[in-house]
């Protein structure tokens, strides 16, 4: 999908802001968001949809109060997974009955909370977890609606650590035991069943996983309305990927056409839990290159972003394309590894990357908006980075960056 950080004569802008203005203004390493690829990405979801139908952003992709805060007001509901996150949503002016409250381990204190809101639906992935809602369901005298999140035993064929509907992955209930656990939560009187949870993995880039995945899904709906369980809808999770170098997943169009063609007139609702999809390509890090340093082996720029900024590349050994922020340089073009200043030989955002580039000059990481900020970490004591939410010609300042204090802060001598 596309987004609005285009070059115009060889320098990249951020909708209508030069990059380099937002870089001298906010200082590096810097995110990037544009309003414009949020609104576009949540709508071209919402438009392949019926009204009954629900987005919920799932917000651990980026988690940012402006970005939060853009897409409650565009109508879109929210996949959390955790009490903090419930909170960011509250905070950012969510509507709380269009949340989904996705994870495996949810406490009590969270299960209180979400039932004090009222969120739409707990997604629950263990008999303990589903026996403790029941039971501080009861407590507090209210019912909780939920749904169970099966594991339908489907390859997602994308990287091993977000892939989650195998069989050897931890999360949610294998599908062939779902119906001896969809009548025991029949039986408890603190639980109402409302939907059936699916979310198989991540940056998928084919359709066939998540119709096989659907499949599955609509034979246990089948089976459970045989048993007198009537199911009002069904939450097909997130997963949909992004274009980081040549893949080429399918569109939101594509993938809702043909869901809704297996769908046939089958009454559910639909629900989504995209995050990627709509985050991913709505973000940018900017960082500066601060030292060139050529071996016999290697010429390695660098920058002023580290793993702590941007884990993906270290972590996954994801491919994320680097660019530089003004392309009309008279540097000579050299193959690069772009690294950070952290103790670490994992600390690279690209490798073997061709680029102009001398000391002081600015590179950009695309694809940044999605599991990138949010995986930051005060690593090597390093304060994570600004967020700046971009509006046409207008910047706003979403999140400081973290001062020398703000990482002291809560800690004591002996
Ligand atoms: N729903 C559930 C239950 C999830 O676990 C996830 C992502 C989503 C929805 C959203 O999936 P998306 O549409 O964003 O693919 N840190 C990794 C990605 C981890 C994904 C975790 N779960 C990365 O940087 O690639």
């Amino acid at each position: 999908m596309s987004n609005h950080f285009e070059y115009r004569d060889g320098l990249l802008y951020a909708e209508d802001i030069p990059v380099e203005e937002l870089a001298n203004q906010y200082g590096t390493p810097l995110y990037l968001y544009s309003r414009a690829t949020l609104t576009r990405h949540y709508r071209v979801w919402t438009e392949c949809l019926s009204e009954e139908d629900m987005i919920c952003y799932s917000v651990k992709a980026n988690s940012n109060l402006g970005v939060l805060s853009l897409l409650a007001k565009l109508g879109s509901g929210f996949d959390i997974v955790s009490g903090g996150e419930l909170e960011r949503v509250l905070a950012a002016g969510g509507d709380p009955a269009r949340i989904v409250f996705s994870g495996l381990g949810k406490t009590a204190e969270d299960m209180q909370r979400a039932l004090e809101v009222g969120v739409h639906c707990f997604n629950i992935e263990s008999i303990p977890e589903m026996e403790l809602l029941n039971q501080v369901a009861l407590e507090q005298g209210q019912l909780a609606p939920v749904s169970i999140r099966v594991n339908p035993d489907v390859d997602a064929k994308t990287h091993p650590y977000i892939s989650t509907g195998l069989k050897e992955n931890k999360f949610g209930i294998d599908i062939s035991q779902a119906g001896d656990i969809y009548q025991r939560a029949a039986d408890l009187e603190g639980l109402s069943i409302v939907g059936i949870d699916c979310h198989i993995g991540s940056q998928l880039t084919e359709l066939s996983p998540f119709l096989d995945a659907l499949d599955r899904v609509l034979d246990l709906v089948d089976s459970l309305g045989e048993a007198g369980i009537q199911i009002e809808h069904l939450d097909l999770g997130g997963g949909l990927g992004v274009t980081y170098e040549s893949e080429t997943p399918p569109s939101p169009a594509e993938l809702c056409a043909a869901i809704k063609t297996r769908m046939g007139d089958r009454p559910q609702q639909l629900i989504f839990e995209p995050g990627r999809s709509i985050a991913g390509n709505a973000g940018i890090l900017v960082t500066e290159v601060q030292i060139l340093k050529s071996t016999e082996a290697k010429n390695f720029a660098v920058v002023d972003a580290a793993m702590n900024d941007m884990i993906r590349p270290s972590l996954y050994g994801a491919y994320m394309n680097i660019t530089e922020v003004n392309q009309n340089s008279n540097s000579p073009e050299k193959v690069w590894d772009v690294v950070g200043t952290v103790c670490e030989s994992a600390d690279f955002l690209g490798k073997d990357r061709k680029l102009k580039i001398a000391e002081g000059d600015l590179l950009v990481q695309h694809t940044a908006g999605a599991y990138s900020f949010v995986m930051s970490s005060n690593y090597n004591t390093r304060g994570r980075a600004a967020e700046v939410l971009v509006d046409g010609n207008q910047s706003h300042l979403v999140r400081e960056r973290e001062t020398v204090a703000d990482l002291l802060r809560g800690e004591h001598v002996l």
